[in-house]
């Protein structure tokens, strides 16, 4: 179902002791607000994963991992399974994140597998795509944001697709203090969403949450949110710090 979230992406920060000091800063701060309707989803390293799922145990906020493997057990020394994920009451795994495209060369073929791995078990994606600055300079944008979208999510049945989240997060914005204008943001997130609508049919499309993600912090939050068909934001460097992070959650 459509609806407002503001996800934090952690990335490689904080240790176990600087994470749930976070996470009890941000839940204190929350309280503290009322009538929020937005869905908090907090995306720790795999290590902090169990400690803060207690953490937040009697509060709205939900706990999503940043990352899954694409088999689902097995040989596979150092990845972390979905059914692992399942055991200790995860909810959310960020798939595809430009990070992992980039470092870990993820590819759509693998995407797919970790989605149906993810859809499969219960869990909610929070799928992950944008352009490269070269690709937004030489206008081809579109064209690559539909291809990610095409070779992955769009393989899946409706019944599936339905449970995905999707955030937009042009590469280019990420982590460089250069944020998508409002403008640019409204115009993917609407192009993603009329491409769902030829996909799947309006009514599916009017039901799917659709992220922006890339340096989005406490200043434009308001702006970019007002977007019709922006449902929220994937924050990475904001999220690290209580008061940005929850000044983000109330910018609807
Ligand atoms: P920043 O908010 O630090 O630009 O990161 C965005 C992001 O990659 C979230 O997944």
């Amino acid at each position: 179902m459509r609806k407002n979230i503001v996800a934090g992406n952690w990335k490689m920060n904080k240790t176990i002791d600087e994470g749930v000091q976070l996470v009890q800063e941000i839940k204190k701060l929350l309280s503290e607000k009322s009538n929020l309707s937005t869905q908090v989803i907090i995306n720790p390293p795999f290590t902090h994963l169990s400690t803060l799922k207690k953490e937040i145990s009697n509060s709205a906020i939900k706990i999503g991992a940043q990352n899954c493997s694409y088999e689902s057990s097995g040989a596979y020394t150092g990845e972390v399974s979905v059914s692992m994920l399942k055991s200790i009451e995860i909810d959310y795994v960020i798939i595809g994140h430009s990070e992992r495209r980039a470092y870990f060369n993820e590819t759509d073929e693998l995407l797919l597998k970790k989605l149906n791995l993810v859809l499969e078990s219960g869990l909610l994606p929070i799928f992950c795509c944008g352009e490269v600055l070269s690709q937004r300079d030489s206008g081809i944008h579109f064209e690559v944001v539909r291809q990610q979208i095409e070779n992955t999510v769009f393989k899946l049945s409706a019944d599936k697709f339905n449970k995905v989240i999707i955030a937009y997060e042009p590469v280019w914005a990420i982590g460089t203090g250069r944020t998508a204008t409002s403008q640019q943001a409204q115009e993917m997130h609407k192009y993603i969403r009329n491409i769902i609508t030829e996909k799947f049919g309006a009514s599916l499309a009017s039901e799917i949450s659709i992220l922006y993600g890339g340096s989005c912090n406490a200043q434009n939050a308001k702006e970019l949110f007002a977007n019709p068909d922006v449902d929220g934001g994937l924050i990475g460097g904001a999220s690290l710090k209580a008061t940005d992070f929850v000044q983000i959650v109330s910018s609807f």
